[in-house]
């Protein structure tokens, strides 16, 4: 991807990575990620802000070539991970006069990951300015968006907010900005729920401490710049908000011989008759980044599993296991399934759903395949789903 000007003096200058599938060896990147970062040339000095992905640092290179930038004074790193820090350390090479700009906690963790030296960094605090000259920018800490270190940069002239992956979407596209809401939403969500999540809490403060910015443009460090960025800050405000569940059941499953899938086809429509919104996941063909986005919304998580060596199926336990670290929303959650010999599906699937911090319904595990008394139970189920979801219980 070429060099872009986003404003007068203020240049796109990072990769698109079209072909990369998985992030984390665990998040799957079904349309590419980029990795964005942006020189801002002041009238006095030279600020990048952010690096790349060390896998594409020739590319960043190879623009900051091409804009003629023989002198740079500062580095922002708005967050330690690898994917915008790792070319840094090649930076400094290229550069060896600029100085890293992070906080005191980013400094120890990029001394820690990349061995930059201690003298290359210039520690800010929350809120401290720096001039360009004609540009300012000014440094504001938004911790645990998704790291303890993470931070943004606001540059008043302009009002553009660098917001690192704050806002961000995995999303390899040759659109600088953001053309169509409605592709860039799906995107953006999935980043959400596999990413900030977890963090809610501080997401939300986070949110209230730039409320008061004027904030004309979001240039994020994964997908496209936001030129209108309130939809996305509603969209954060709307999925961080811990009492704005749907009506709605997620249910992760595995089935090998029948059994646990006519249960879930039969909870699936029994819930769909009470007006409770279904999104079943048979697991073996789930993309996780999917399953992550649904349980942005969900106020009610099913496991089903057949028994295998008397436990759940390593499947479902995966994808409980990941549910439970993603730490959505979820208030309400059950285990049905079915085994053959004999199953201790319940204790271990309960332990692990335990940390969800939602009320565990009665579970319905069968013996092999299931009779009139056993769909009676899932509607029972159904009932007590679909009688929470309206707050009518
Ligand atoms: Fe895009 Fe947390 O790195």
């Amino acid at each position: 991807m070429t060099v872009r000007e986003i404003k007068k003096d203020i240049y796109a200058v990072g990769a698109v990575d079209w072909e990369r599938r998985l992030f984390d060896e665990l998040i799957p990147l079904p349309q590419g990620t980029s990795y964005n970062a942006y020189l801002v040339r002041g009238s006095e000095k030279t600020v990048l802000l952010d690096t790349v992905d060390p896998r594409k640092e020739q590319e960043l290179r190879d623009h900051l070539c091409e804009l003629n930038v023989d002198k740079l004074d500062y580095i922002v790193a708005h967050h330690g991970e690898q994917d915008h820090s790792g070319a840094i350390p090649a930076i400094l090479e290229l550069y060896p006069e600029a100085l890293v700009l992070t906080n005191a906690k980013g400094s120890v963790l990029l001394q820690d990951l990349l061995h930059i030296p201690a003298e290359k960094f210039r520690v800010v605090e929350d809120g401290e300015t720096i001039s360009l000259g004609d540009k300012t920018l000014q440094f504001i800490f938004t911790p645990w968006a998704h790291w303890p270190e993470t931070m943004v940069t606001y540059l008043p002239e302009e009002k553009i907010l660098f917001s690192c992956d704050f806002f961000s979407s995995h999303l390899a596209t040759g659109n600088l900005f953001v053309q169509d809401e409605g592709e860039v939403c799906p995107a953006a969500k999935r980043f959400f729920a596999e990413i900030m999540m977890p963090f809610r809490a501080a997401i939300r403060n986070n949110l209230a401490k730039l409320a008061n910015l004027e904030i004309q443009m979001i240039a994020p460090s994964h997908g496209p710049i936001y030129a209108n960025p309130s939809f996305i800050r509603d969209a954060y405000r709307d999925w961080g908000d811990d009492a704005g569940v749907k009506n709605e059941a997620v249910i992760i499953y595995v089935s090998m011989h029948g059994s646990t899938e006519k249960m879930v086809a039969y909870l699936t429509d029994a819930l769909l008759k009470r007006g409770v919104g279904v999104k079943p996941f048979r697991l073996s063909v789930t993309d996780t980044g999917e399953l992550a986005a649904a349980l942005v919304d969900a106020a009610a998580l099913v496991v089903a599993s057949p028994a295998v060596l008397a436990g759940p199926h390593p499947l479902v336990a995966y994808a409980a296991s990941l549910a439970v670290a993603l730490r959505p929303r979820i208030k309400y959650a059950a285990i049905i399934g079915s085994y053959g010999w004999g199953s201790k599906m319940v204790e271990q699937l309960s332990a692990l759903l335990g940390s969800l911090k939602a009320e565990l319904l009665a579970p319905v595990v069968i013996k092999g395949h299931p009779r009139e008394e056993h769909l009676a139970a899932l509607d029972d189920l159904a009932d007590q789903i679909a009688r929470r979801g309206t707050g009518t219980l």
